[in-house]
């Protein structure tokens, strides 16, 4: 039977989670692809920085080595930045091979051509990784609320500045050793001023809109507050009120009937559904016209969080033909 052939494209944190992930699983992955599983490509930047690994894939620094590879069936992508990863992906999904990105930037601006070019080639695209680390919302929202309408989305999308502000809060730390913690941890972006800002947080959430709305906010109603000037005094001060600070991202509808969308720091109390969500966790907390209030909550930044996204976009791609559930 003919193996399914992956490409690697990035080998930072994110690209070995899912390096790693794959071969912990590998047995797992293949019993359900119903043939072998291999990685043929790794595609990295930097041959002196990128780590060495065990692997007897090709090791390359050129893309065309996957574009130009018909044996090379879908396309792990996990690197930084809107380009070069926006013209990998387009000159992948025409090559007729599926794709899936943990890649927030680069979604958050192309996501809805990505899609419409991947529907019009008939590759999947996955995009789990790209939105609030291992909790499966892009999923949950497009397989299993369709009759359900979104309403309102609240959340906590940046795994770092929720790291940052409970660790102000719980610790005492300035807000520069947390964020430092976290960039040793793997949760911060290798510059963290997207995280810090808001603007990584507004990503997923204009990836939150384009699946749920199908649109995004226009720039006006756009609201973007950073978190980087919560003094440690303050965070005291709302903790003898019994609130909390969140950076908080919110997508709904104003009374005008405008989409709105807001990342900004916001003190809560014990009631809010976002209060208990501490450390590198997100929350996603939605209002349907049906079930009515939903809260999911996870791992929100690191490399297995964000490799176990991209991993079950994987299974979602490669599973074979499943038979009926059986009635029991
Ligand atoms: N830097 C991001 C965060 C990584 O802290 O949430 C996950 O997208």
């Amino acid at each position: 039977m003919k193996p399914i052939n992956v490409a690697l494209i990035g080998l930072g944190t994110v690209g070995c989670g899912v390096f790693q992930n794959i071969h912990i699983h590998q047995q797992r992955l293949e019993e359900l692809a119903g043939t072998p599983i291999r990685i043929s490509t790794i595609v990295i930047e930097n041959p002196d920085k990128h780590k060495k690994i065990a692997t007897k894939a090709n090791v390359t620094t050129d893309i065309n080595d996957v574009l130009n590879d018909p044996e090379v069936d879908i396309v792990f992508e996990a690197i930084v930045g809107k380009e070069p990863a926006f013209t990998y992906l387009k000159k992948c999904i025409q090559a007729n091979k599926h794709v899936i990105t943990a890649n927030k930037e680069l979604f958050a601006a192309h996501g809805s051509e990505l899609k419409v070019l991947a529907n019009e080639n008939h590759v999947k695209i996955g995009y789990e990784a790209t939105t609030a680390g291992g909790i499966p919302i892009i999923q949950t929202i497009q397989q299993l609320l369709k009759a359900n309408q979104v309403q309102e989305v609240q959340a906590i999308l940046n795994g770092t500045t929720n790291f940052i502000l409970t660790s102000i809060r719980e610790n005492n730390q300035t807000f520069d050793s947390a964020l430092n913690e976290a960039q040793k941890l793997g949760y911060a972006e290798a510059d963290p001023t997207n995280d810090v800002e808001g603007f990584d947080a507004l990503f997923k959430l204009m990836i939150l809109s384009d699946l749920i709305f199908k649109k995004l906010p226009e720039p006006e109603y756009i609201k973007r507050i950073a978190v980087n000037e919560v003094t440690n005094d303050y965070v005291n001060k709302l903790l003898a009120d019994n609130k909390r600070i969140k950076h908080i991202a919110t997508l709904s509808y104003d009374s005008s009937g405008n989409l709105t969308a807001k990342v900004e720091p916001v003190a809560i109390t014990q009631e809010h559904p976002l209060y208990a969500v501490e450390g590198v966790n997100n929350a996603v907390h939605i209002k349907t016209d049906i079930v009515g209030e939903l809260t999911f909550t996870g791992p929100g930044a690191g490399a297995f969080p964000t490799a176990s996204a991209m991993i079950e976009d994987f299974c979602r791609i490669i599973e074979k033909e499943q038979s009926a559930i059986p009635v029991i």
